[in-house]
Formats: structure tokens, sequence, C-alpha cells
């Protein structure tokens, strides 16, 4: 096999969104200047509160690392177009407003961390006064839009954006991915979305290739690039284009919203994340998990305890995760599997009481223990012509290995049993 750009990111698994900006310091979602209509000048102002006293990225990066992760992908521009790092395009940006590269500060502290470093940039820009209003604009309800877009031209926009991103590509060292958002040509109301056409999508993708050629790059210019990005949802089939598997990743947030928001309790608990991760791996997916710091910079307390809680998980179940894929055996309901070579892991979404069938296993597993503990499960070939008989179970379908469960599950976020496959398997 021919060694890839995607190789890192398909082994690691499961990496780390984070989600910061002048939006969390409003704190009612990052897309609060879209929902609000708050015009660019007035958005402008959070610039002046915006005080990140306790973003400190080498405490981001640890938490990223202790909850599993791999890499972290960092918002350098969210929609409302300000800027995280030290940007000569433009004033709106850290730097003017804190004093700080908040990008550099996170690519530094992620590298001492010995994570991938990740940016996301958003192609939308609601702070430029070249940028169009689509059907996504906050100001889409003018009743002058049309004026109004008369006298902007995205070419001045155009010209910007392509050079912010070189700026990026060139001032930082070796980034390992880029996560462009995003492309939706289609109109709405009368509105127009924006199509590839309106970034020069394939210029940008040249550039990230000639400048950063070990980068992988996100499918959201609207043209294909390495991976493709299932957002809020969980895939149920592995995605493909013209019968060839496609590199995946659905990202995910805690609670719906990207950005910090303060009165959204909604949060998934670690079991559903872990499970969502462990289905991401069955289908040969990865999974970017989301957290929005607060406008002080640091990762909500309830957010962090959530993290913490998947890391516990992580660090007993990542030979499940890790340079793990989908398997050719097919899970009985309530079981989700992931491979690693030659180790089956058995995800138990469901605790059955006293066995545990699995169909095509029989006379294929040499060895099963829970993973958490490393404790041996018994198992057993329940012959093909056994009946049922007061103690005695009827025999399942021939060539089902039966595993036998204690009562109590470990107490663990998600109990996971590790196969060991006979070679000849
Ligand atoms: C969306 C949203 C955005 C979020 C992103 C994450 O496109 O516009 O707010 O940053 O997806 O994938």
């Amino acid at each position: 096999m021919t060694a890839s750009r995607t190789d890192w990111f398909v082994h690691d698994r499961f990496g780390m969104f984070v989600h910061f900006g002048l939006y969390s310091v409003a704190a009612r979602h990052e897309w609060v200047q879209n929902y609000e209509r708050i015009e660019a000048a007035d958005y402008a102002r959070y610039a002046r509160f915006f005080d990140p006293d306790l973003f400190d990225a080498r405490a981001l990066a640890r938490q990223a690392r202790e909850a599993g992760a791999r890499y972290v992908v960092l918002t350098a521009k969210h929609h409302e177009g300000f800027c995280l790092w030290d940007t000569a395009t433009t004033p709106f940006n850290a730097a003017e407003a804190c004093g700080r590269d908040l990008v550099r500060e996170y690519v530094d502290a992620l590298r001492a961390e010995g994570l991938r470093v990740g940016l996301y940039f958003s192609l939308l820009d609601w702070s430029h006064p070249q940028y169009t209003i689509d059907r996504h604009h906050p100001q889409r309800g003018a009743a002058d839009v049309v004026e109004q877009n008369a006298g902007r031209d995205m070419a001045v926009y155009r010209t910007y954006l392509h050079a912010q991103v070189r700026e990026l590509l060139t001032g930082y060292g070796p980034l390992d991915y880029l996560f462009f958002d995003f492309t939706e040509p289609a109109e709405e109301d009368g509105l127009p979305g924006k199509s590839p056409e309106d970034w020069d999508a394939e210029t940008l993708l040249a550039m990230c290739r000639e400048l950063q050629p070990d980068m992988i790059v996100n499918d959201r210019l609207g043209i294909p690039a390495d991976l493709v990005t299932p957002e809020q949802y969980q895939p149920v089939r592995p995605f493909e284009r013209d019968g060839v598997p496609l590199v995946w990743e659905a990202c995910q947030t805690i609670n719906g919203s990207w950005g910090y928001h303060r009165d959204n309790h909604d949060s998934k608990s670690a079991a559903l994340l872990v499970r969502m991760l462990a289905r991401s791996v069955a289908l040969g997916g990865n999974l970017l998990l989301n957290v929005g710091p607060t406008g002080r910079g640091e990762i909500a307390p309830r957010d962090a305890a959530l993290l913490s809680e998947v890391g516990e998980w992580m660090t007993r179940h990542a030979d499940a995760v890790r340079g793990a894929g989908a398997s050719r055996f097919t899970a009985p309901s309530g079981v989700v599997y992931t491979q690693r070579g030659d180790r089956l892991y058995a995800h138990l979404f469901d605790w059955p009481f006293g066995l545990l069938h699995l169909p095509d296993l029989a006379d294929r597993v040499d060895f099963a223990r829970f993973l958490d503990d490393g404790s041996e499960v018994l198992f057993e070939n329940i012959p093909a012509d056994q009946e049922a008989f007061n103690l005695q179970p009827a025999a399942p379908e021939p060539g089902t290995l039966t595993l036998k469960l204690p009562v109590q599950p470990p107490s663990v976020a998600l109990p996971v049993i590790e196969l060991y496959l006979r070679a000849s398997s």
C-alpha cells in the first residue's frame, strides 16, 4: 500500500474541534450574528470586550490529549470574520484586540504536546464589506440587498481570502489539516448561496498543495479533496465515490452549538459520545468532537468534565479505536465491531443476560477478554444439535461463538470485549 497524506488521520480516528471567536463572548451560538441579524459594524464591538485571559493553549492541548484525541482543529476564522492570528489583512484580529496571536500559541502548544495541528477556516466572512449578501448573510433580510450587492465585489474579497489562507500556510510551520467551511451553491428565498467559483476553490486547493503538500484538506471548498465531513449526524454506511471508499470524519458538538452557548445545557453524555466514536470507527470513519471555550478562553467546566470521562474510557479502550477500522464480520444486534489487525473489538451497546452469541466466529477465536481490565471472557461453541432443556439453551445458528458474560458489566462508559482472531480467520 502506498503512503498517503491521510494515513495518520485514518490511524488516529479521534480529534478535537475547538470553536473560539467573538461569538464565545456573546455566548449565544457561533451563528449569533446571523440569527440576530447584527450589522458588521455593531458586531465588531465584541472585539473591544474580547479578553481571553484563561485561553491557555498548553492546557487545551493537554486536555485534548488526555481525552484521547491525537489532532485538534481550531477556528482560525469563523463566519464572523474575526481572525485569531496576527494578520496583516485586517485589523479585525486577536493581536489588535488583545495583543496575542492565538493561532501561534495554539500551534506551538499542540506541537509541544505531540499532537497533529489542524486549522478551521471560514470561506464565509460577514465582516468584509465586499462579501456579497447571500442566503446565509446576517443582512439577507435587508430591503436593499440588490442595491447593496451591486456595490460589492467578490473579486476583492477573494483576493483577501487567498491572502489570509497564504498567511496561515506560510507563517506557522507545517500544518496537518485544513478544514475549510463551507460551500452551498443552492439559493434560498431568492438569494443565492456561494459556489466554488466564488472562492476560486481550485486555486485555493492548489495553493494548499504547493505550500503544505502533506496537509490534508476537507471537502468544503465544494470540490473533492482528501476527506468528506458529515456534520451533526452519524452516517449509517461508509462513504464512497464511484465505488472507491472515501476517507471521512463526522464532526459533532456536545450540545448542538459549536461556539460556547451558556444557556444550552443539552449535553450529550460521555456514554453517548463514546458510542458515536465507536460507530464512526466501525464504519471506517473518524470523529471530530467539538468544544467551545468560554469567552475567557477556557473549556467550560461542564465540557472539561465530559472530556475527562471520554478520556477515562480512551485510556483503556484506545486499542479499539486508534489504528482500528471496520471489520468484515457482521455484528449481532446491540453490538458494534471494530477491528485492528487480528483483534476484533465487540462494543456492547446492550448488555445481554448471561450469553452473547456472535455469528460466524466459532473456531475463529483464540482468546477473549474485557479491554478495560484484561480479564478473560470464557466462551464455548454450543453443539449444533443441542436442544433446549431446563437449564440448557437451544443451539444458536451453526458457526456461532457464545461468550459467557457476568451479570455486572464492567463499570465503564462502553464495555468492549477484545477477541484474538486465529491467523486463519
Ligand atoms: C457549519 C457551521 C458552523 C460550524 C461548522 C462545523 O458549517 O456553519 O458554524 O463551524 O459547520 O463543521
